[in-house]
């Protein structure tokens, strides 16, 4: 039986070729994507994608992608896309790197910056992937947990001046929150290593870190276009630093780490700004209106500032989502002491978020 990762569950106890991996990579659990059906039917609020099409100026640069040559390696260093993206926050294309979605950079900065044995720190809840890299890497994995509010700890504890690297995903998920920009600046200041602020859904929320890039020494800044640029298939995304630690970083990366459609459709995306601002704008907008109606039914949303909410809703949240299951609507459920009461709902179209609220009316009605 193949689960979520594509291996089979015979695969990794019966077969003997197993145990020639490393012992801390068959002790672990992989990263558990949410799921992809392809079913046209399925209201899909699952995996924080955007509901809406890219800019027709990526469609347009698809076909002069392929044209100039699948033949050809494409470039190494991806220049053309990493100088339109400096451009636009008033960098130099010796502070961006580009990689194959952002969860590339996120395993190239794990490798540049963390040894094996080396301390790994990450904002706890938040992104599942963080820890696993840390396992990959031989690296122990320090959560720096959230307050009940889930904001970050007044105080930094003792310990995490041993870890190389800081992972916070702000806006958080699956919170759907926000840090004050203040504690961020005051986080560079105050860790010894690299913070990494992971701002995969900053185009959903009311500011972002980016401009701290030039003050700060330690610290880096990734974006993805997998949400707000509805490009989560081409797999593109941005990391933002000082050009030391870009040039090491870039030593690390795959050789040819980005395909040419890849670097051509994103450099095309990233310059309709009016486009992808125009979306967000409009999910913003929807994603009000879904939770001022949800709270109308005893939903508690937390505030959010991503292109998803998380919700705890009046009855279980294991319950609610596999009631929505049964409606053929799916949304997001992670177990754990600090996020089983809650779903994380992605925002869709108006017409998918009808459909969610008048299921969601009738659950509750029985
Ligand atoms: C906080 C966070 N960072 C990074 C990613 C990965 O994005 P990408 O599609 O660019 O790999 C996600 C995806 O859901 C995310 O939630």
């Amino acid at each position: 039986m193949t689960n979520e990762s594509g291996t089979t569950r015979e695969c990794d106890r019966a077969d003997r070729s197993a145990a020639l991996a490393r012992a801390d990579i068959r002790g672990m659990q992989g990263y558990a994507p949410g799921e992809q059906p392809r079913d046209g039917t399925v209201v899909k609020l699952n995996t924080n994608e955007n509901p809406y099409p890219p800019s027709p100026h990526v469609l347009a640069a698809w076909s002069k992608a392929v044209g100039q040559g699948l033949r050809l390696y494409p470039d190494p260093v991806a220049l053309e896309l990493r100088t339109t993206a400096a451009a636009l926050f008033g960098l130099r294309p010796e502070q961006v790197i580009a990689g194959n979605g952002s969860d590339d950079l996120l395993t190239i900065g794990v490798r540049t910056f963390v040894d094996q044995g080396d301390d790994l720190a990450y904002v706890e809840p938040s992104y599942s992937l963080y820890p696993i890299l840390a396992r990959i890497q031989g690296a122990n994995p320090r959560p720096l947990r959230l307050e009940p509010d889930f904001q970050l700890p007044r105080e930094l504890p003792g310990d995490l001046a041993r870890s190389k690297l800081l992972f916070v995903a702000r806006p958080n998920a699956p919170t759907g929150t926000s840090f004050p920009r203040s504690r961020l600046e005051r986080l560079c200041r105050e860790f010894r290593g690299v913070v990494w602020i992971d701002e995969a859904y900053a185009d959903f929320a009311d500011d972002h870190c980016l401009d701290l890039v030039g003050r700060f020494d330690n610290l880096v800044v990734s974006r993805t276009l997998s949400k707000s640029y509805s490009l989560a298939g081409l797999r593109v995304g941005l990391a933002f630093a000082q050009c030391g630690l870009v040039a090491q970083m870039l030593k690390v990366k795959d050789s040819y780490n980005l395909s040419w459609p890849a670097q051509h459709l994103a450099t095309a995306a990233l310059r309709d700004q009016a486009g992808m601002l125009r979306n967000a704008q409009r999910i913003r907008a929807t994603r009000e209106r879904v939770v001022a109606a949800l709270e109308q039914s005893g939903f508690r949303t937390l505030p959010s500032q991503t292109n998803f909410i998380f919700t705890e809703p009046p009855l279980p949240a294991r319950v609610y989502l596999g009631e929505l299951r049964k409606r053929q609507i799916l949304v997001r459920y992670f177990p754990g002491e600090r996020t089983d009461k809650f779903v994380r709902i992605t925002i869709g179209t108006e017409d998918e978020m009808e459909r969610l609220l008048a299921a969601t009316a009738e659950i509750l009605a029985n």
